[in-house]
């Protein structure tokens, strides 16, 4: 990690803080590993504490389903290149063998959330460990990503069977975040299908699902036999014209990494437009409510999940801002809002098992309201890594 010794008094309070809360975090993730084993805990937790995964569609109870798994492993891996200790490793491998035989017996796989799920747990332990069935698991999920690329749209539908007419044609925001596994297939293959799928994927959604206020809608319908594009709706956030928070994050966030994939102009404009209404409409502690119509005096939750993927995100636009005063007001914009979860937003000893309080997964379903939840846990974990050591390497 970078030295301490050079910076100024404030800025050195700031890193020790930062250092004392990755300390803490991974604790946290050591206690999991004890607690859980090679099983997988819920999306969220029920007060404070993560339940296992409840059996269904034939998984067993704490088995690997859903779009949130892979984020346990990716939080060992964080946890294993910060202290060395093998028994992070041991934990994330024994993880990518299990998403393997996921790929392989074809568990639920109907989803485009396979970037999130096998970026994480395989070709994280690929790169890291030279995990030669991680790395062949990792290109079949691409391949099994292609199929749902829709044309003539260009779009990779989000959610449910190809044939379901609930979900035809529609893409949702965070689909952003699972195109680096598209790029990697790409650099890994030689393949340019992956590639190409990624810009017309990006574009679409930057041309369509940020306003022109610069709010971004959660969800969007393509006409699957046309292409053309049709209309926004919500599913998370609070109506379908407003901006749902952790959304606006993954925007931020998923066209900054999309830019440095592609180059693409278009794509660090998006991410800059998302980054500067969400920072304009956060309340005093920077840690923004569960959908940006809320303001300061409201009492709706908080989304901390939302806060933590912002923090990355703008990190990653600032590195690639080629002006260096928009590139620190990205950097001062993010250490603010970390600051912020790390004094009022992580579990005293004994609270809670995850790593960060107070994240909302679904409000109209009231699911995971004011609890903690896997990404949020895995995202605040990669704000402090990054922030602690910036020269880290993300695994996205
Ligand atoms: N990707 C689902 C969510 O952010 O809730």
């Amino acid at each position: 990690m970078t030295s301490l010794s050079s910076a100024p008094g404030h800025a050195r309070a700031a890193q020790l803080e930062v250092r004392a809360a990755l300390t803490a975090a991974i604790d946290t993730v050591r206690r999991n590993i004890e607690r859980f084993g090679d099983r997988y805990p819920d999306d969220t937790t029920r007060d404070g504490f993560y339940p296992l995964r409840p059996a269904a569609g034939g998984v067993p109870e704490g088995g690997n389903r859903g779009w949130t798994t892979s984020f346990v492993p990716g939080m060992q891996w964080i946890a294993w290149e910060a202290t060395g200790d093998d028994v992070f490793r041991d934990a994330a491998l024994r993880h990518a063998a299990n998403f393997e035989e996921r790929m392989r017996e074809g568990v639920d796989l109907d989803t485009h959330d396979l970037g999130f799920l096998y970026s994480l747990a395989c070709i994280t332990a690929w790169r890291l460990t030279g995990d030669e069935e991680a790395r062949a698991a990792a290109i079949a999920a691409a391949d099994h990503l292609m199929t749902r690329v829709l044309e003539p749209a260009g779009i990779i539908q989000a959610w449910g069977d190809l044939s379901d007419p609930e979900e035809r044609g529609r893409t949702i925001i965070d689909s952003l975040m699972n195109m680096p596994l598209l790029t990697w297939a790409t650099e890994q293959t030689g393949d340019k299908r992956y590639a190409e799928a990624v810009l017309r994927h990006t574009l679409q959604l930057r041309d369509n699902m940020i306003r022109p206020d610069d709010t971004t809608y959660h969800t969007f319908y393509w006409d699957p036999t046309t292409g053309e594009p049709l209309r926004g709706a919500t599913a998370q956030g609070a109506h379908d014209d407003s901006c749902w928070a952790r959304g606006q994050a993954w925007g931020i966030y998923g066209f900054a990494l999309n830019y440095r994939a592609t180059g693409d102009e278009r794509f660090l404009d998006a991410s800059r437009r998302c980054a500067a209404y969400f920072l304009a409409h956060l309340p005093a502690d920077g840690v923004a409510f569960w959908d940006l119509v809320y303001t300061d005096g409201s009492d709706a939750p908080r989304d901390s999940s939302a806060a933590a993927i912002a923090v990355s995100g703008l990190r990653e636009l600032a590195l690639a801002e080629t002006d260096p005063a928009a590139a620190e007001r990205a950097v001062e914009a993010a250490d603010r809002i970390l600051a912020s979860l790390i004094a009022g937003y992580t579990p005293a000893e004994g609270e809670s098992d995850a790593l960060l309080l107070h994240g909302v997964y679904s409000l109209p379903a009231r699911e995971g309201v004011d609890e903690g939840n896997l990404w949020g846990d895995f995202y605040y974990l990669e704000a402090l890594m990054r922030t602690a050591d910036p020269e880290w390497r993300l695994y996205w």
